[in-house]
């Protein structure tokens, strides 16, 4: 039997004898060609496992896909002036075939999107993925993350209905308090001092145009990155065995029909079973109680209730920054590949998801019914007591964490190391986040007090 080399696995693939001449042989050269063109002619089997990736990066990238075909579709029937945005969505959902389809597939996706960018970057960070030299897809990630959220609150705006007009001047608001370029960034988006039509063309040009190009680029630097750092992340062969490879075809194109074809009709199903919403026309002088911003930036909404914007901006901003630097404040190389790095890490995962998932609501009840720090510092000035004092508390938290991981995991004789503790802290501070996520889309109603849901 010949020997499986990467020449003769490409022959084979390529260069079937006969190909040229019959018409399925042309056709599978063809599909073949452009599988390589994206894929390696092997992989090693351990990244082919379900259950390594998910399929959260390939499903990302489908939804992404997803959105540009059906955003384009949309594009035929929109109008960015506002007085007929609203309009056109009305006809698109009554008028145009399978128009209501088709932006509700839209709609979907783009929350999927959301959802699946969140996942994979969880994934990612679990298995050390930005690990082996993998720095630069790491931060490629992050922006990617911030495009896909930036793309979902451009879209919000678009339908001109009362839910896209006050979550957008809910959130315009908070953007202002970004520290220094705050002002000028809402001013430079909203061209103006509140949602107009400014806001809606500018909304609409960065949604169609220039999010789309910057997000095909980066996708299209991450997944070359994958291949220059030799695939995916694995674990490190320490008996020095020869790494098992299978080839592409058919073992990764066959994981990821599979996966494709599930998404796919999960998207549909909902998109069927749901549709987009509309609500009402906007209405500048009518506001709803409440007035909730996107779900995705509930999380920091909610941070809003409970300290100063400037201190909540400032809070989100330093969490993100420490995002984009994880790969230089954890740089131990023999855990990459294994999930959670080891025992030690596996126990701060669970220990910080029991922390985050009860120190939270609780620090959110003692907030909104007991503390009061003005009365408590009657003396002192709203900016320290809402913005310093909540700010400082928060960071001193985070660093506790950090010492108690490292201080109460252990376990045969060993306590957990700073790469193992630093997981404990990423997984406590996104455990936080899906938290307060959590509150603000159910448990908050009206004037944003807390409320218990599904209790009328
Ligand atoms: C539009 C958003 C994104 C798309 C389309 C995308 C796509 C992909 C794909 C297809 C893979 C390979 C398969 C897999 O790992 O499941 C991958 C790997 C990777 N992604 Fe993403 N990704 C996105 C966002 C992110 C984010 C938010 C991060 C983290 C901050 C990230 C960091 C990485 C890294 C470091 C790898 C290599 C992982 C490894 O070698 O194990 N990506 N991405």
């Amino acid at each position: 039997m010949e020997r499986q080399t990467f020449h003769s696995i490409k022959r084979k693939l390529l260069y079937r004898p006969g190909a040229e001449t019959d018409e399925r042989g042309r056709m599978a050269t063809v599909l073949n060609n452009l599988v390589l063109h994206l894929h390696p002619l092997t992989v090693p089997a351990t990244a082919l496992r379900f259950n390594y990736t998910w399929g959260l990066g390939g499903m990302t990238t489908l939804l992404a896909m997803l959105l540009g075909l059906t955003g384009l579709l949309l594009m035929f029937r929109y109008d960015a002036r506002v007085e007929y945005a609203y309009l056109s969505i009305q006809e698109m959902e009554t008028r145009m075939v399978f128009g209501s389809l088709i932006r509700a597939v839209h709609h979907w996706s783009a929350n999927l999107l959301v959802i699946s960018a969140f996942l994979h970057l969880l994934r990612v960070y679990f298995t050390g993925g930005f690990k082996g030299g993998r720095t630069a897809n790491w931060v490629i990630g992050v922006a990617l993350l911030g495009l896909v959220l930036a793309s979902n609150f451009t879209g919000y705006l678009l339908p001109w209905d009362q839910l896209a007009f006050w979550a957008i001047t809910v959130s315009t608001s908070l953007l202002a308090y970004i520290p220094l370029v705050g002002e000028e960034i809402s001013r430079f988006l909203l061209s103006g001092p509140e949602v107009a039509q400014g806001a809606l063309s500018n909304f609409y040009a960065l949604h169609v145009v220039t999010l789309p190009i910057l997000m095909t680029a980066l996708m299209g630097y991450h997944f070359w990155k994958i291949r220059k750092n030799g695939g995916l992340s694995q674990p490190t062969n320490q008996e020095g065995d020869k790494i098992k490879r299978l080839t592409t075809m058919p073992h990764l194109v066959s994981v990821e029909f599979a996966a494709a074809t599930a998404l796919l009709t999960v998207v549909l199903v909902l998109a069927m079973l749901k549709p987009a919403p509309l609500g009402a026309i906007a209405n500048p002088l009518v506001s709803p109680n409440p007035a909730k911003a996107a779900w995705y930036f509930l999380g920091l909404q909610e941070l809003l209730l409970h300290m100063h914007p400037l201190a909540a901006m400032s809070l989100v901003l330093s969490v993100a920054g420490w995002m984009v630097f994880v790969p230089w404040l954890d740089r131990r190389e023999n855990d990459i590949g294994l999930y959670f790095r080891s025992s030690h890490g596996k126990r701060a995962a669970i220990l910080a998801t029991v922390l985050g998932v009860d120190l939270i609501p609780a620090l959110v009840i003692v907030d909104e019914f007991w503390l009061d720090l003005g009365q408590l510092f009657p003396s002192l000035p709203a900016w320290i007591v809402s913005g310093l004092i909540p700010f400082g508390a928060s960071l001193l938290g985070l660093g506790l964490v950090y010492a108690l991981m490292r201080l109460l995991i252990s376990h045969g004789g060993r306590r957990a190391n700073h790469s193992e503790a630093m997981l404990g802290l990423f997984t406590f501070l996104m455990v936080s986040l899906v938290v307060l996520t959590v509150i603000g889309v159910y448990f908050r109603g009206e004037n944003m007090a807390l409320v218990l849901p599904f209790i009328w």
